[in-house]
């Protein structure tokens, strides 16, 4: 299975943060934005993946994460010249995902739960196994920011509905979908929503009609964030400065997962921690190359 991180977009929602840099790039609380998604492709053993962002921010992100080889990982670029919508990532990352199956996340969700590798791994599988398309929903207190899912009278899911004045339910589709090689066919033949984006929502709402779409529910216990406005970046930077300084871990730590993977040796990491010693982050990293 490939990899496809989101991060393009004008950020609008976050003016002026946003003006002049790229949002994916933002902090969340001790490292940039996108180290998050990221190291969800990797908890899910995903090792090569296409980075998409806007013309103007790629080099920054070359700068940041490079081709990802001194994190075990192989990491491609590609460009979103306009904001045209999630599902033109399988058109532009056509190549990239050859004849593979593919995960999409969005750089700005941020997910953190105990036994979510598992819940990572057990959902690549079957998609890799059976084929179709997985996405997840949670509950939430505001659904219409988001693509919500609408049920029947028996429970089962009838339809998405992207943005909906009046939500049909509270439970929204995160930013996070596994998929089978037909995702690129299916994003081709959709045709621009209302706003002129290709929607994902219409990808999904097509899985469904051919009975390919298996919509599960994020465990209890496992949070889910879209870091899309300023509330919603303040109060993850809080939940993450909170579950590290009291637990003492870090959570998307992408050179610990790395190193957790097997993808780089105890003198890797231990390379990687030396130039960044002036912070947490890099005793961190010294931490747990040294630990049994
Ligand atoms: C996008 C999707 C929406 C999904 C959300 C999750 O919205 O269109 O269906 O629920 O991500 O973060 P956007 O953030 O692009 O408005």
């Amino acid at each position: 299975m490939k990899g496809i991180i989101l991060a393009g977009g004008s950020g609008t929602r976050l003016y002026p943060i946003t003006y002049a840099g790229n949002k994916h790039l933002m902090p969340i609380y001790n490292k940039p934005m996108i180290y998050y998604s990221l190291s969800i492709l990797m908890l899910s053993k995903i090792r090569d993946i296409l980075i998409i962002t806007t013309p103007e921010d790629l080099h920054r992100y070359k700068k940041l994460l490079g081709d990802g080889r001194h994190i075990g990982i192989n990491i491609e670029y590609r460009e979103q010249a306009k904001p045209r919508g999630l599902a033109e990532a399988f058109i532009i990352g056509e190549d990239f995902i050859g004849e593979d199956s593919v995960c999409l996340i969005l750089g700005d969700n941020i997910l953190y739960g105990s036994g979510l590798t598992e819940f990572l791994l057990k959902a690549k599988e079957e998609v890799n196994n059976r084929g179709g398309g997985m996405v997840f929903g949670q509950y939430v207190m505001d659904p219409e920011r988001y693509g919500v899912v609408e049920f029947d009278k028996d429970g089962d899911v009838k339809r998405i509905i992207e943005k909906p004045k009046n939500p049909p339910s509270n439970y929204a589709v995160i930013g996070l979908y596994f998929y089978d090689n037909h995702v690129i066919e299916i994003a081709k033949n959709t045709k621009p929503s209302w706003r002129g984006e290709l929607e994902i929502t219409d990808v999904n709402n097509e899985y469904l009609r051919k009975k390919r779409l298996n919509v599960k529910l994020l465990p209890r216990g496992t949070a889910w964030f879209d870091a899309g406005t300023h509330e919603s970046l303040l109060e993850t930077s809080n939940f993450i400065e909170a579950i590290e300084n009291r637990m003492g871990l870090m959570v998307g730590c992408i050179e610990e997962i790395a190193y957790r993977n097997g993808w780089i040796s105890k003198g890797d990491l231990l390379k990687l921690a030396e130039s960044l010693m002036k912070t947490e982050y890099g005793r961190y990293l010294k931490r747990i190359g040294e630990e049994f």
